[in-house]
């Protein structure tokens, strides 16, 4: 539910051709001012589609160290200036990475019977991070390199945090998936 807020914290301290980038992709993630294409509101929809609580934070004493992790690298890029170059290299890896996945959870949840609304989500970020991921990749964080040589190593940093966290997260789903007595919840 707070889908682009850690990542806009960036917007005000970048300059030029990377500030761009990063509004541009923003401002499709916030639905381009139209609240019923925020992607935040997409999954609200996914949500109530599976009769999740929706509010934000609800399921935060319930969720494993696992899942707190994958947040709380995100908020740390984000609230600390000293981060910025992580947090643009950890953007681009979701991204990057985004496309193949939510096509395969697209295709899950038509399978269960979601309607277009409820897996619109999914769907909607088979195409846009199809974009963003070139945005991301060239205009977001190749014109933040060639401004500032000195934060390659930063850039890359923030991408692998992004991917070592999302690896683990994948190990325990998967995990707990394959041994019914184990829970996806914490305790
Ligand atoms: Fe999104
Ligand atoms: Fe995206």
């Amino acid at each position: 539910m707070k889908e682009a807020d850690p990542h806009s914290f960036g917007i005000a301290r970048l300059g030029g051709a990377a500030k761009a980038a990063l509004v541009e992709i923003e401002s499709d993630e916030y639905g381009g001012g139209r609240v019923d294409r925020m992607h935040s509101e997409l999954f609200r929809t996914t949500m109530r589609w599976l009769d999740l609580n929706d509010v934000y934070g609800h399921y935060v004493p319930e969720v494993p160290a696992v899942t707190l992790a994958i947040s709380n690298v995100m908020s740390l890029f984000a609230m600390h200036q000293r981060w910025t170059p992580a947090l643009l290299g950890h953007l681009a890896a979701l991204e990057m990475t985004s496309t193949l996945p939510n096509r395969q959870y697209a295709a899950g949840a038509a399978r269960l019977g979601a309607t277009d609304a409820e897996a619109r989500y999914f769907t909607e970020h088979v195409e846009a991070d199809a974009v963003h991921e070139q945005i991301a990749a060239h205009d977001l964080c190749g014109s933040y390199v060639s401004d500032h040589p000195d934060a390659i190593g930063d850039v890359l940093f923030g991408a692998s945090c992004s991917l070592v966290v999302d690896n683990l997260f994948a190990e325990y789903l998967l995990t707990s998936w394959h041994a019914p007595a184990r829970t996806l919840r914490a305790g």
